[in-house]
């Protein structure tokens, strides 16, 4: 959940009110949630709370005037609300929200609310007769009219000593607020993917295998990206020296691909949609030594049998609201190869590297692909970053959902 808040801008309005304290807590849990926050705070807000409590905790200058008196250097409003994936302001105040909800300007948060483009949210703080005033609720109710999203104050003991509704909420209250409301709006919420990546490794003796050079980049960022999305992703992998760092990615480690064919089968019937991105052996040794073999003759052979095809078998079983995603890495007659990969193994798309093209391969960070849809119709991509053709991929997914 926390990872909604990752590199997100997060333009913290503070205003003046006793609640104002909250502030470096909620500034706390959003850095360390991986959001940049930048804080612009009223003349007011000032005087509850230092500016320098609140720049350190944020790493960046506190914004409180249309320029800076020391250089004259001007804070652009415009280019902050550009700068904000989400305006938050807590507390908000009556007098601000007043402002706000009138298009009031007459400092530089109001200047900011005004001309951002970003979703707003308020958390409002106040004493309860305040909160209650006709004029305030009103205010409230034309500020959600243009869309801006109220995190309600909470009832208990106010600062003036009476007891009602108007206590601001608790800051990790606003940040669950905003994880929640981001989450909703993510175009891959409620469904399941499994991803596999990597290598398989396949035992020879104790001590040796045969695998194959896949690092494991491309399906990991695929993992990465789908859980960024909203999915519930479980990422099946090889042996790679990778981490994920998306905490929604259950991840199960396998070495063989009869290991991957039986995670496979576990995790298959319950996903959404499938992206097969491991490289998996196409043969395993008919029998494992279980000593170390020893160099006695000059020559020496391995008998060799197929494994199990694990995107054929997954094809087979997939369902009608199941998407089914290959990978076809190809030397040689490379879009035919992979067309008939498409449609023996009954799959919803297939992403075509090939070993030809500069910047596409194994170990790399970037890629060169092409998807070939089920219509045969294929697409073709730049050389670009994993990450970026993660993206690529699963927009991808999301039209074909
Ligand atoms: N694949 C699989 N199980 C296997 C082999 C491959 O699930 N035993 C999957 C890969 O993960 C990939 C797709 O099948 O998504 C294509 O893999 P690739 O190695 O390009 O092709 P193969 O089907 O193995 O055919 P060939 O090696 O003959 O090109």
């Amino acid at each position: 959940m926390v990872d909604m808040l990752k590199d997100k801008n997060i333009l913290l309005g503070v205003c003046g009110s006793i609640a104002s304290y909250k502030s470096a807590e909620l500034i706390r849990l959003l850095v360390k949630a991986g959001a940049n926050v930048k804080v612009v705070m009223t003349k007011d807000a000032t005087a509850f709370i230092t500016p320098l409590t609140l720049s350190t905790l944020s790493k960046h200058p506190i914004l409180t005037e249309y320029y800076q008196n020391a250089t004259g250097e001007w804070n652009n409003h415009v280019e902050l609300g550009l700068w904000a994936d989400l305006l938050l302001i807590a507390p908000a105040t009556a007098n601000s929200m007043a402002k706000f909800s009138n298009g009031l300007c007459d400092n530089l948060l109001s200047a900011v609310y005004l001309s951002a483009k970003c979703p707003v949210y308020l958390a409002p703080a106040m004493d309860l007769d305040m909160w209650k005033h006709p004029s305030t609720q009103q205010n409230i109710d034309r500020l959600k009219g243009f869309g801006n999203q109220i995190i309600k104050p909470k009832y208990g003991e106010l600062a003036s000593g009476l007891v009602g509704e108007g206590r601001l909420a608790e800051p990790q209250e606003i940040v669950d607020h905003l994880i929640h409301d981001l989450k909703k709006k993510l175009p891959l919420k409620n469904k399941k993917a499994l991803v596999t990546a990597g290598p398989t490794y396949e035992a020879i003796d104790p001590v040796r295998f045969i695998g194959n050079h896949s690092s494991g980049k491309m399906g990991f960022a695929i993992a990465e990206e789908l859980a960024n999305l909203g999915a519930d992703v479980t990422l099946i992998s090889g042996p790679t020296a990778l981490h994920t760092s998306n905490s929604q990615i259950k991840r199960v480690n396998i070495t063989t691909a009869a290991e991957l064919l039986s995670a496979c089968l576990d995790h298959f019937k319950t996903c959404d949609i499938c992206v097969m991105s491991a490289a998996v052996a196409d043969y395993t040794p008919m029998e494992v030594a279980t000593q170390k073999i020893k160099k006695n003759t000059d020559e020496f052979e391995i008998q060799l049998k197929k494994t199990t095809d694990v995107l054929y078998t997954l094809g087979q079983q997939k369902s009608k609201h199941q998407l089914l995603v290959g990978f076809a890495l190809e030397t040689h007659d490379e879009v035919v190869h992979a067309k008939q990969k498409l449609q023996k193994k009954n799959l919803d798309f297939i992403v075509l590297n090939s070993m030809n093209d500069a910047g596409a391969g194994f170990q790399k960070d970037t890629n060169k692909v092409s998807i070939i849809n089920k219509d045969l119709v294929k697409t073709d991509f730049e050389v670009k970053a994993k990450t970026a053709v993660a993206k690529d991929i699963c927009q991808q997914i999301i039209a074909s959902l």
